[in-house]
């Protein structure tokens, strides 16, 4: 009988694919993966630690593993992701049932370390070094669905391309936890990308923490190319539908790029372009090295070549030293680009960074009250948003069909619903959709005929 993992995955896509990765990589060693906790050999745990809520959320699931180890000794605990990064031996003191704590470069180690734990050999073992040359290896040979590894990919799939960062906004932890800013070879991308197109992948989103530098920074590659040249390679892989990246970084964001919308087919056209704030004061003491000005120029530019692109951002309130006039100037930018969506949070300090020790903090109510009135409104907009797709027909690519309901997502990523005759169709298919209602966050209609 196989030994069996559960991975609870907290964070970002780049935590995502590790978990993805992870998982092949286990397989090999036998292991299948389960979404039923009680019935793990091993549980990972993959952190995040962006704001205070999401490593408070890490902590108490990993807390109450604790009782779950009394009730099974043989239970092995791990600790992976930005968290174990962070804390590292701390974490060790702190949650003493924890095995196994591996930092975000460390993952392909986990099959060693994991045989050593398992053979006695080690009561516990931690591996959070960071190396300012590593790497991503080639994925591809792992993808392969063989006797071994029971996974195959699905329709879509990640893509890393690069890792870290090196932007040090001045909120920000990712630098700390995921170590330099490193692109990936262009032919092991393009290698990876061919592998899973052959594989019946038809949507591939391309992943980084800036992907617009892509290449600009330290890389692997004898001959770099940027970000857009790389989008052109990908974008010509024979058989892929459909092609996104994320994140961006709105310094970053070419002439070149923006072009890319209007002449590569199969480009998406969503955008998710972070712009954090609309004060210029805020954004300097966030060290996003951008102006308003210039970022609505972007936007402009953007939907010139694209014109029916939908657009989202992330935006944090309540940043140190934020007045009511600097938030006012983040609500205007809100109606003026009327975004399609955004995802908005409370500033919280984060170990090591910089804002953390600013003086001017804004009070938790001021905070809260900022948020809900930046949501409102966003949320009226998207509605808005969404009612101009009313009537018309638009293209998804079904994710899961399920008691006659078809749910899928359209190019511009808006989720839809759809009714209709189903018989002949399968996830990953394109399907035509007439559009008869709008919500806030997706979209009814019935398939066309
Ligand atoms: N690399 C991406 C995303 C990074 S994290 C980018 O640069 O856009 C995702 C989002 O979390 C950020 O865009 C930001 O809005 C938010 N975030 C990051 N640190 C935060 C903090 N300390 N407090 C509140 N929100 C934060
Ligand atoms: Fe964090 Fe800024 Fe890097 Fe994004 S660009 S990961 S917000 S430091
Ligand atoms: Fe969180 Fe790490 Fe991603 S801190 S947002 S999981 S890079």
């Amino acid at each position: 009988m196989s030994r069996k993992l559960y991975i609870k995955t907290f964070g970002c896509q780049m935590n995502e694919r590790d978990s993805e990765v992870i998982a092949q990589l286990l397989a090999q060693e036998g292991f299948a993966t389960t979404s039923v906790q009680e019935e793990a050999d091993l549980i990972l745990v993959n952190t995040c630690s962006i704001r205070e809520k999401a490593e408070q959320k890490a902590f108490s699931l990993i807390g109450s593993l604790r009782e779950e180890k009394k009730k099974n000794p043989s239970l092995v605990v791990g600790v992976i992701g930005c968290v174990a990064q962070q804390e590292g031996e701390h974490l060790r003191s702190r949650m003493p049932h924890v095995d196994l704590i591996v930092g975000t470069q460390q993952i392909y180690r986990l099959p060693a370390m994991l045989d050593r734990l398992l053979s006695g050999m080690t009561q516990k073992e931690i591996a959070t070094n960071m190396e300012s040359s590593f790497s991503i290896p080639p994925f591809q040979k792992l993808l392969v669905n063989n006797e071994k590894t029971a996974i195959t990919p699905g329709f879509k799939q990640f893509v890393t391309i690069m890792q870290g960062c090196d932007n040090f906004c001045s909120y920000c932890v990712v630098p700390t936890t995921r170590g330099r800013e490193i692109s990936r070879s262009v032919r092991d991308i393009l290698e990876e990308v061919e592998l899973l197109v052959e594989q019946g992948v038809r949507e591939i989103t391309l992943l980084g923490q800036n992907v617009n530098s892509y290449g600009a920074t330290n890389t692997v590659d004898p001959r770099p190319v940027s970000f857009p040249q790389l989008l052109r390679k990908v974008s010509a892989v024979q058989g892929l539908q459909r092609l996104r990246f994320t994140t961006s970084h709105p310094k970053d964001l070419s002439e070149e790029l923006m072009q890319c919308f209007a002449e590569l087919e199969n480009l998406c056209p969503h955008f998710h372009l972070p712009v954090q704030s609309g004060s210029d004061k805020i954004l300097q003491r966030m060290n996003r090295k951008y102006t308003v000005e210039s970022y609505l120029q972007k936007v402009a530019r953007l939907r010139q070549y694209r014109p029916d692109i939908a657009l989202a951002t992330d935006v944090i309130v309540g940043f140190p030293g934020e007045t009511d006039v600097d938030f006012a100037a983040t609500m205007r930018l809100l109606q003026e680009v009327r975004f399609h969506g955004s995802f908005s949070f409370k500033y919280s300090d984060r170990p090591h960074t910089r804002s953390t020790s600013f003086t001017d903090k804004i009070p938790e109510e001021i905070k809260s009250k900022r948020l809900a009135t930046f949501q409102k409104e966003q949320n009226k907009i998207s509605l808005q948003r969404n009612r101009e797709y009313l009537e018309k027909t638009v293209e998804i690519m079904i994710e899961s069909i399920l008691d006659g309901e078809i749910k899928g997502r359209t190019a511009t990523n808006h989720m839809v619903h759809a009714a209709g005759n189903v018989d002949s169709l399968l996830p990953g298919d394109l399907a035509l959709v007439i559009i008869e209602h709008a919500g806030n966050h997706s979209l009814k209609g019935r398939l066309s005929e």
